[in-house]
């Protein structure tokens, strides 16, 4: 470790019987510490690196792969995953780990999995964070399908002629479902290694599970979740971040903002899923200058 790189540990932790990989950059963390949740539901934290940047800021940044997830314990059978387990194994997470008060920060999935730990634990959560996150996944897939219809026609047609056959792995329908991840997950050129890593160690039962075959075919367990009814009873401090072309699109960042009394909004113009990357100095400024505001 040289003096000016950030103190990492790593380990794995005992939780409901499993081991999940956890990493924390940044040792005691003067600022704070700030809790990751990645999405997928079934990705890896590796896609969430810039926010190691917080730890040359002071704060303590611990990520983890949820169950069935990178360097994780996958769960006996696919039945096991679920919203609700990940928030209480976050919960004993924070027991293990003896992690006190903490902002909560979750990208996409772990978004909605930062609502729903927040609804049910609200004591250890200083600041909530929802990075491209949603909350009513029926009015998510409907903004999906939307921006998949805006797609050129002749991707489109592409898309819905594999579909209606069930296609979801044939090469000409993979290609296009990039050209719709170009547009709306990453708009980098080069997409950095450590999404691309998220993305091709995705787990395939988690997501085939929750999720689906791809990002706008949502038709797993998730497919009709909705928080936004209980959205109200939150009292903690939160900002909403979107890209102008998510996938999970502004009205559902909007959506989530209306709901939380005296949430922040902020629309990244340049950016889409992952505006983290896409405009990460940015985003950097905007997110660092939230925290602080709730040191
Ligand atoms: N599949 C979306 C995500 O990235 C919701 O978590």
């Amino acid at each position: 470790m040289s003096p000016t790189e950030p103190w990492v540990q790593e380990g794995h932790a005992t939780v409901h019987g499993h081991r999940l990989y956890w990493k924390s950059v940044g040792g005691s963390g003067p600022a704070g510490t700030v809790v990751m949740l990645h999405g997928g539901p079934g990705a890896t934290h590796d896609y969430l690196a810039p926010f190691s940047d917080l730890a040359r800021h002071g704060y303590r940044v611990v990520f983890y792969d949820q169950i069935g997830c990178g360097r994780s314990d996958r769960a006996e059978s696919a039945e096991e995953y679920s919203v609700d387990r990940d928030v209480e194994d976050l919960n004993e997470l924070r027991e293990v780990l003896a992690l006190d008060r903490f902002h909560l920060v979750g990208s996409s999935y772990g978004g909605l999995l930062a609502i729903g730990y927040t609804l049910a634990h609200p004591e250890p959560v200083k600041t909530l964070v929802s990075v491209s996150g949603l909350a009513d996944v029926p009015l998510a897939v409907q903004e999906m399908q939307r921006l998949k219809r805006e797609l050129p026609p002749s991707i489109h047609s592409v898309l819905e002629r594999h579909e209606s056959k069930g296609e979801y792995q044939h090469p000409e329908y993979l290609a296009a479902v990039h050209e719709f991840y170009r547009r709306h997950l990453c708009r980098l050129p080069v997409w950095p290694a450590e999404l691309a890593y998220s993305l091709e160690h995705t787990s395939i039962p988690k997501y085939g599970t929750m999720n689906g075959p791809n990002e706008f075919t949502i038709v797993g367990t998730l497919r009709d979740y909705d928080a936004t009814p209980r959205l109200r009873e939150i009292r903690t401090p939160t900002l909403v971040t979107v890209g102008r072309y998510d996938e999970v699109t502004p009205r559902v960042a909007r959506s989530i903002h209306e709901q939380i009394s005296g949430s922040e909004l902020r629309v990244f113009d340049e950016s889409s899923h992952t505006a983290f990357w896409e405009e990460r100095s940015r985003y950097f400024a905007a997110l660092r200058g939230f925290l602080s505001r709730h040191p």
